[in-house]
């Protein structure tokens, strides 16, 4: 007679996370694994790069939507790189569905001009991209008759007191480009939603997982993915991630219509890159921080921009909103004028000057006091231009050293 006492039987067991299904896994865990496939054809783990831009009809072609935005017809209407890419940017922002386009700008101008029209208002932050403000100040409301007031969005009031009747959307980053002012996500989204109006976040500074704006109200998401998405310096993309009826109206008109898409290539490059966005954003964190706190003892520079800093004045909306740390992006200027400036740079010999930024290698680019912009800055920005420094994935200890012995030869040659 057997002793073998048979198991218990126990309620089934609670499903187990699946790596084919990575949303309920840890943001490294979806880092790796959301959106890519095994291939079909050959079993390769990773998704192929698919260099074609026309895919087999079904026998019966009329059951397909010339004008859709489903993968299986043309790559303009989506592609295998660009479908893998956009179903793991919704995954890592939180959103439903994304839309992934050849630049940042690209993006941007696919969120304007899909949700405005004539006669539209919008509120924008008046720290923005570049880009950004040349779209809000000239070719919008020249072409389009949209109409754009900016604000800093740091100040609720303010922002709160530009909404008019015709308002349709606030336009802001979390983390502002160039002077790294913070702007308080959720206020910001229920001002918005109060006037009827949608919020757009520009998050190419603090990309997951620092910032997820979907869960602090915002409705759609811009990336560069040029920037720290992709990481390398190789490839350049953007994307919209949002809710799904509003990422569809964004595919049919600025994917499908206007054509702005994403090579395959790229797309593929920025998948890639994208696995290890975790893992680099650490680093950029941490030297960012050791490297603001270095620049900021020293009495040859004049001053120091990074949301990690006490000093800097929205800290206490960085510690609420921002997790894991405040990006690797500071903006500084060394005590003197322009020449002084550019003097520093070119001591520099590790660090790149260079503009963009998330890329492996540290960039710094010098812009300076002049032009329309600068009178929303700050006024130490005012006063002495600034550098914009992108940290990037070199051992801390030899950045600051090319800091130093760079404000050494600046300041030795001027004594
Ligand atoms: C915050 C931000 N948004 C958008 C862009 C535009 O991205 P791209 O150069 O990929 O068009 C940039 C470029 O520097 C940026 O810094």
């Amino acid at each position: 007679m057997s002793l073998r006492t048979e198991p218990t039987p126990t309620t089934s067991p609670a499903p187990r996370p699946d790596k084919h299904d990575p949303t309920t896994l840890g943001f490294q865990t979806q880092s790796v694994h959301a959106g890519n496939e095994i291939d079909a054809g050959s079993g390769a783990l990773r998704t192929p790069i698919v260099m074609a831009n026309s895919y087999a009809l079904p026998e019966d072609p009329s059951t397909l939507s010339w004008s859709g935005a489903t993968p299986g017809l043309y790559t303009r209407n989506t592609g295998t790189n660009q479908q893998g890419l956009q179903q793991k940017l919704a995954v890592l922002e939180g959103g439903e569905d994304a839309v992934t386009l050849a630049s940042g700008v690209a993006a941007l101008h696919a969120v304007f001009f899909t949700l405005l029209k004539s006669g539209d208002h919008v509120v924008v932050a008046n720290v923005t991209y570049e880009a950004s403000y040349r779209l809000f100040t000239e070719l919008l409301p020249e072409k389009y008759g949209i109409e754009a007031t900016f604000v800093d969005a740091t100040d609720l009031a303010a922002v709160r007191g530009a909404i008019r009747s015709s308002t349709r959307l606030i336009h802001i980053e979390t983390v502002g480009n160039p002077t790294t002012a913070v702007t308080d996500v959720a206020a910001v989204a229920t001002i918005a939603h109060e006037a009827g109006a949608l919020l757009s976040i520009d998050n190419t500074f603090t990309p997951p997982p620092l910032f997820r704006p979907i869960e602090h109200g915002a409705d759609l998401v811009v990336h560069s993915l040029t920037k720290y998405i992709n990481g390398h310096g190789d490839a350049m993309g953007g994307a919209v991630i949002g809710g799904a009826a509003l990422i569809r109206r964004i595919k049919l008109d600025a994917m499908v219509d206007v054509g702005g898409v994403i090579s395959p290539f790229n797309a593929w490059l920025i998948m890639r890159g994208s696995v290890t966005l975790p893992l680099r954003i650490r680093q950029h964190c941490e030297s960012a921080l050791a490297i603001a706190r270095l620049l900021e003892a020293d009495p040859r520079v004049a001053f120091v921009a990074y949301p990690g800093l006490a000093s800097h004045p929205q800290h206490a909306v960085a510690l609420r909103q921002l997790s894991h740390g405040f990006g690797g992006v500071l903006a500084f200027a060394v005590a003197g004028d322009k020449a002084t400036q550019n003097r520093f740079v070119a001591n520099l010999r590790v660090i790149t000057s260079a503009v963009s930024l998330g890329h492996d290698e540290s960039l710094i680019v010098h812009v300076d006091n002049s032009g329309p912009r600068v009178a929303a800055y700050p006024a130490a920005f005012r006063e002495f231009g600034h550098l914009r420094f992108s940290v990037g994935l070199e051992d801390t200890a030899d950045l600051v050293a090319d800091l130093v012995a760079a404000l050494d030869a600046t300041f030795s040659a001027a004594a």
